[in-house]
């Protein structure tokens, strides 16, 4: 079935702006809350769409108003923010970024998709695809990292995921937020963004690339603006760009409020304005701010905008409704069916528990302390993250539960039953607390193994929640100095949903594991690492700092003209700290010895073959990922000094010895000419293979291209 034949023209200017409006329900709160009364607007045709409602018979009541008794009978559609996962939640993007693994970040999104679409969500608003490079930024912890082939690869893969299963086991994506909103100033959640047309086009917008030619149905202008102009009316990157150059042909949501919110940011003088911008601009529905409802009428009268634009805007609204099957089956996904059986519900579980494995990432590991051979009699578990489920889950948990959630105690319990366990939380995750430290300590020192576990709560990464320092949180920096001070070999488990930095806690403890937010199976993912169960296979999908003085701070830096050189004063450098991080991008300790020899390119016609040899030296299973860097030695406008053009994830048994091969287009040795347009120069190249983009990591060859 279509969509009806003559259904716009027989709509009022209300009922046509109703189906451009799309109002939260509030059941999950996800920005500032406003006193509308939903039920009576789906009734008067005022909304055409919700969000934050899940549950078959809330979505099917719901639904009923909207197709009996509304005028015009126009279904609704329901969105909601499955960002990892739905009732079985992932590790948050970032650590999931870390597997490197592209069938793991469909597989995950699919299992998300089946369990929302069962509970009548139609569409999600992800997959969350903004690189960033800056940790103060709350929203680092929502999207693939620094890299922008990391993260077109995984928008692709989540792309995928999300709509590939059948028409009730999928949900239509939102590719989110658009465009560079990673890049805001200071860090800080909201800011606006200054960054040149090139940059922009070689690593912010590559991601979303990627989502429209995956199949995204919608797109989320970011909150911020980029040199002045607020994406949510930025004609050029949202109408020429997205719809003219990329051919997209879905529907562009706004974000919450922010059609509203460009009187705040100084370009519309009324609602009337600021809807005529968003609408004029491309954006089909506005979130939330009802800008639309209150506006576009009284832009119409002043001729600021044309009916004919907003006809087109409903007729796309329409069309994704008619994708999703609902002028076919207006309860498609919320009939009276069952949700998703328990026996696949624990499947997933199974799944979550090896996507958050496969995102613990072994930061250090002095002496092979981990894995641990066999329990220990007597286990001190301490810090404010010992036992903290609901943290497991980070932000934008979805319809997550926190009693289904395993903390690290679970695991270790589980992994670990005829250990002594004691438990100390020593001082609270933030404030001023500090009385239990030493509590703390005389527990690490009754026992024979001691895990400190330390980090952040949920609410401290994701939306609005940017921090200025990036350290420990409250007085864990105490309690850490103090549980290290006593010499024994301990282990910290960090979680949170940034690096954190924390220079003393790496020079003195033996073990750290960077763990993220690792979701509902955290625990037992952390148990299965810890024990030897699984072998560390993540690797960080950005770089940790030192600290947050040196932010931003990437690998695919330009060298500048006076690169750092610690013997001469006047070149790029701190006084007081090395340019170098703590972690390189792509840093991750295997439990055994990998050895990555150089690499040998040849030019094959339009491409290049790249080869190396990679052995386990260990005795015992590893996965490795081999990455791959270039560099343009001279072109006329500098280049990185590393560029991933690709990487590879190997499993390597005990003594196994295997070649990797890299097939590269001709196009990979390019870069983006003055009119933004690929290019290619003749010229020499360093070809770099790598366990991380550390320079210890990098085994080189020089490569001429013609
Ligand atoms: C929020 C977020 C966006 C989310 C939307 C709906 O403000 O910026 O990522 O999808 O509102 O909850």
């Amino acid at each position: 079935m279509a969509v009806p034949d003559g259904l716009i023209e027989r709509m009022t200017l209300r009922e046509k702006i109703g189906q451009l409006t799309m109002a939260s329900v509030d059941l999950v709160i996800s920005g500032p809350v406003a006193d509308t009364d939903v039920e009576r607007g789906v009734r008067e045709g005022r909304i055409g769409s919700l969000f934050n409602l899940f549950g078959r018979p809330a979505v099917r009541a719901a639904q009923r108003v909207a197709v009996e008794e509304t005028r015009l009978g126009v279904p609704l559609f329901f969105g909601f923010d499955v960002i990892h996962g739905f009732r079985t939640i992932f590790p948050i993007p970032l650590a999931e970024a870390c597997a490197f693994d592209p069938a793991l970040w469909e597989a995950t999104a699919r299992i998300a998709a089946v369990e929302a679409a069962a509970e009548g969500v139609d569409l999600t608003f992800a997959p969350m695809i903004d690189v960033s490079r800056d940790p103060r930024w709350g929203r680092i912890a929502e999207g693939p990292g620094e890299d922008p082939l990391v993260g077109v690869r995984l928008a692709a893969a989540k792309v995928r995921g999300y709509r590939g299963g059948g028409p009730t086991a999928a949900v239509a994506v939102t590719a989110k937020h658009f465009v560079a909103y990673g890049a805001s100033v200071a860090g800080r959640d909201y800011a606006p963004v200054d960054i040149s047309e090139r940059t922009l086009a070689e690593v912010y917008l590559p991601p979303f690339h990627a989502a429209i030619v995956a199949g995204a149905e919608a797109v989320m202008p970011a909150f911020t603006d980029v040199e002045g102009t607020p994406m949510t009316a930025h004609h050029g990157l949202l109408t020429e760009v997205l719809r003219g150059r990329w051919g997209f042909r879905g529907v562009i949501i706004s974000d919450y409020k922010a059609i509203a919110e460009l009187m705040l940011h100084g370009v519309a003088a009324d609602l009337a304005e600021a809807a005529a911008l968003a609408l004029n601009a491309g954006v089909d529905i506005d979130m939330m701010g009802f800008a639309y409802e209150r506006g576009l009428p009284a832009a119409v009268e002043r001729g600021l905008v044309g009916v004919a634009d907003i006809d087109a805007a409903v007729a796309r609204v329409l069309d994704l409704k008619d994708r999703l099957g609902l002028f076919e089956d207006p309860y498609l996904r919320s009939g009276p069916a069952d949700a998703v059986p328990p026996a696949m519900a624990t499947r997933h579980r199974a799944v979550a528990r090896a996507a958050a494995g496969r995102s613990l990432v072994v930061l250090r590991n002095a002496g092979g302390l981990l894995p641990y051979a066999v329990p220990a009699e007597r286990l001190a578990v301490i810090g404010p993250l010992a036992d903290a489920p609901a943290a497991m889950l980070g932000p934008w948990s979805g319809a997550g539960r926190v009693e289904e959630a395993v903390g690290v105690l679970g695991g270790l319990r589980a992994a670990w039953p005829a250990s002594a366990i004691e438990v100390v939380r020593g001082v609270p995750v933030e404030g001023g607390d500090a009385q239990d430290i030493a509590a703390a300590v005389a527990a690490a020192r009754r026992s024979d193994r001691v895990i400190l576990c330390l980090g952040e709560a949920a609410w401290m990464s994701g939306e609005a929640a940017s921090r200025a320092r990036i350290d420990l949180p409250g007085r864990q920096a105490e309690l850490a100095a103090a549980v290290l001070a006593i010499g024994a070999p301990v282990t910290v488990l960090l979680f949170s949903g940034r690096p954190i930095a924390m220079p003393d806690v790496f020079d003195r403890a033996v073990a750290v594991v960077a763990c993220w937010l690792p979701g509902t199976e955290a625990g037992h993912a952390v148990a299965d690492l810890l024990t030897g169960r699984i072998g560390p296979s993540a690797r960080l999908a950005v770089t940790w700092p030192r600290h947050v003085g040196q932010v931003p701070i990437h690998y695919a830096a330009r060298a500048g003209g006076r690169p750092e050189d610690p013997a001469d004063r006047y070149t790029s450098k701190y006084l007081d700290l090395p340019n170098t991080p703590q972690f390189a991008f792509g840093h991750g300790l295997a439990y055994g010895p990998i050895r990555l020899d150089a690499p040998w390119a040849t030019v094959r016609g339009d491409a290049v073959d790249v080869v190396a040899d990679v052995a386990n030296e260990g005795d015992r299973l590893e996965t490795v990922t081999v990455f791959l860097f270039v560099r343009d030695l001279v072109a006329r406008v500098a280049r990185p000094i590393l560029e991933l053009r690709d990487f590879k994830q190997i499993a390597l048994p005990a003594g196994a010895h295997v070649t990797v091969t890299f097939r590269l287009a001709r196009t990979a040795f390019g870069y983006l000419g003055d009119d933004l347009a690929p290019t290619v120069e003749p010229g020499e190249f360093l070809v770099h293979v790598g366990l991380s983009a550390d320079p210890a990591d990098l085994r080189t060859t020089r490569l001429r291209i013609d």
